[in-house]
């Protein structure tokens, strides 16, 4: 096995605490958020969609049970934005004594100097389009759809000093962010498709793109591609791959220049 990547100068590379490291931690919670910022996490990743009464809360699944292909990771059922605040905020979480947060509580408990990655997850809209760049009659329709939950977000977040970077896979949350938020942090995500996250990148003006690690091919114990790193670096965005998992993919993103790691676990880049 190639020694190339061990021994990598990790001081510029940014830590987002995947859900608040949710391979140690109840994803999610403000418990985990809180164990993430102890742990040295530049930014915690949390999941953010509306619940029945429009509240925002951090949950990652549509559902809050193990139906139409969701984890069942809490004590109730249901859709989430189907579900009244009150109760989504009484769930636990993977038995952990945990509950499911608002949005709020996460903010108004987050430690100082520690900064959110709040990935926009859903909408509450019967369907949504993610994935995809949209034309131009479907963008203005998402956009619309998604007005209503990006101003509740902004609204939470009024009140936050520390630093934002806004995710998603849809663009119609991107473009209802940058419609009402002219100069917050950006980044689309996708999970292979490198030339959408570069569209939407450009389209609305982004700080970073969020491709998984699927788009560079991770796998051991061949080396990465670094062109599309290149790419995003010259057009000016930083570049955050989610999820990882072990020291080694770490090691290869490092290797090829990415700008943040995504992951699931404390201290996989120190080897
Ligand atoms: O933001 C990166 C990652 O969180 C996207 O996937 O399904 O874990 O929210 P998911
Ligand atoms: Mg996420």
């Amino acid at each position: 096995m190639s020694q190339a990547f061990v021994g990598t100068d990790t001081s510029m590379t940014r830590i987002i605490a995947h859900r608040g490291y949710a391979g140690v931690a109840p994803e999610n919670t403000v418990s985990s958020v809180h164990f993430a910022a102890d742990r040295g996490a530049d930014l915690v990743e949390v999941d953010t969609m509306p619940s029945a009464d429009g509240r925002a809360v951090v949950f990652h699944d549509s559902r809050l049970d193990d139906q139409e292909g969701n984890r069942g990771v809490t004590d109730r059922t249901g859709v989430v934005w189907e579900t009244p605040f009150a109760e989504l905020v009484e769930a636990q979480v993977l038995d952990s004594g945990e509950h499911i947060p608002a949005l709020s509580e996460v903010v108004r408990t987050l430690p100082d100097g520690v900064g959110l990655n709040i990935e926009l997850k859903h909408c509450g809209a019967p369907t949504i389009i993610t994935g995809r760049v949209l034309t131009s009659h479907e963008r203005d329709e998402r956009m619309a759809q998604w007005e209503p939950f990006v101003r509740t977000v902004l609204d939470v977040l009024d009140e936050f000093s520390g630093e934002v970077l806004f995710s998603s896979f849809a663009e119609g949350a991107l473009a209802a962010l940058r419609a009402q938020a002219p100069d917050a942090q950006l980044a689309p995500i996708v999970a292979d498709r490198l030339d959408v996250a570069f569209e939407l990148a450009d389209r609305y003006e982004a700080t970073a793109v969020h491709p998984s690690m699927d788009a560079f091919g991770v796998t051991l114990p061949e080396p990465v591609d670094p062109i599309p790193v290149q790419r995003a670096h010259d057009a000016g965005y930083a570049v955050n791959v989610w999820t990882i998992e072990t020291w080694y993919q770490a090691a290869q993103l490092r290797g090829i220049g990415v700008d943040g790691l995504i992951t699931e676990y404390p201290g996989l880049t120190t080897w």
